[in-house]
């Protein structure tokens, strides 16, 4: 059989671009250890306050450092639980101020929901009977939208709160220094 001279520079060029893509793939599967964000962590949806992090006075925003925080988050149709303000009001708005590494949380008691942070990396689905987590350092200031993005019923359009990135007044930026 004879082969063209540009048919084989072609099967040789796609050869080798599988075999390279191959090496990357193997390369950051088994020796960076790259893997999906969720690790399988698994819950009781019928029960998620037998989970400390989302037992009722757990949820919502926690300070665990200097710069860095929980958010611990109940999905259920149509609203996200992010704990009450001491006063007996659902809170649902948080500020975080610039910098601060934060690890979110979530888990659904009935549908499936999502939990999209607009303008920022934060977009999990949330799944009856596992716990959602992602940690993300926050460093760009403003008011974004925490929304699901999953239909989950009628009143889908209503489950949003509001996250408030500030600028750290007493100084992320001096202590960078
Ligand atoms: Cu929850 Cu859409």
């Amino acid at each position: 059989m004879h082969l063209h001279k540009y048919e084989k520079i072609w099967l040789i060029f796609g050869g080798g671009a599988l075999v390279l893509f191959l090496l990357i793939l193997g390369f950051g599967a088994f020796y960076l250890g790259t893997h999906p964000q969720s690790h399988g962590v698994t819950i009781d949806p019928e029960n998620v306050e037998a989970n400390e992090a989302f037992e009722r006075e757990n949820l919502g925003l926690t300070q665990v450092d200097d710069d860095r925080y929980i958010v611990n988050i109940v999905a259920s149709t149509f609203s996200y639980d992010l704990g009450d303000d001491g006063e007996g009001n659902a809170v649902s708005h948080i500020e975080i101020p610039k910098g601060s590494t934060v690890l979110f949380q979530a888990v659904t008691t009935d549908v499936i929901h999502g939990l999209n942070i607009a303008g920022t990396n934060v977009n999990m689905m949330v799944e009856p009977g596992y716990i959602s987590s992602l940690e993300v350092e926050l460093n760009q200031t403003g008011e974004f939208t925490l929304v699901c993005n999953e239909y989950c019923g009628v009143g889908h359009h209503m489950m949003f709160a509001t996250v408030e990135v500030v600028d750290d007044e007493s100084g992320n930026e001096t202590a960078a220094e």
